[in-house]
């Protein structure tokens, strides 16, 4: 086992894959370690790199309020990412990178022991849940993995994009408060 410290030791000095040369800041993830949620973004943009903080740019801020509509706040959820330094340019992280960095939250997970597991978006969908996943097709299913349930909406980043996906992505995100809610109830 391994205490949020050395791991913290451990990330922050890491050179694993290429993505650590174009780094400011590793972002390994924040809120709380205690919670029944995680979840999990693709890499650190420019303003996540600079600050050392997952979600803090546009999409950040989207997704803080669809964290509001459904009575949430990074205080309750763990927010973190598939790869733990900025790609270049923010380019898709490659699996190559995400499948070397998946070591860190795979520790992640064990030490916060969530019930759900939220990603946001394909490339974090296809780390977590399966490679051939699709986000048009996949999203919203839930997928359960030894006792603990998987599943993946559109990125924030999308929803900026494409105002059309914004409706279907909060009404999602009211299925899975529900489902915490649920699971909150029974333990
Ligand atoms: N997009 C992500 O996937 N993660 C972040 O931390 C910020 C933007
Ligand atoms: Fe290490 Fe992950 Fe950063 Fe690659 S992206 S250097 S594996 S922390």
């Amino acid at each position: 086992m391994i205490t949020w410290e050395e791991l913290e030791n451990a990330v922050n000095n890491c050179t694993r894959c290429p993505l650590c040369e174009g780094r400011h800041n590793v972002v390994l993830g924040t809120g709380n370690r205690n919670s029944d949620i995680l979840f999990v973004g693709e890499g650190p943009g420019y303003h996540e790199d600079m600050e050392g903080e997952p979600f803090v740019g546009a999409a950040g801020h989207l997704l803080d309020k669809m964290l509001a509509s459904i009575g949430l706040s990074r205080k309750e959820i763990y927010i973190a990412n598939v790869v733990k330094c900025r790609p270049p340019s923010n380019r898709d992280p490659l699996p190559e990178e995400y499948n070397v960095c998946l070591n860190w939250l795979r520790w992640q997970y064990v030490l916060i022991q969530p019930q759900i597991v939220v990603c946001l978006g394909r490339i974090a969908a296809k780390a977590l849940i399966e490679p051939e996943f699709r986000i048009t097709r996949d999203r919203g299913k839930w997928y359960y993995k030894k006792g603990v349930d998987f599943t993946a909406t559109f990125h924030p980043s999308a929803l900026l994009r494409d105002e059309s996906k914004k409706r279907p992505a909060w009404e999602y995100f009211k299925a899975i408060k529900e489902r915490l809610d649920n699971i909150k109830k029974i333990n």
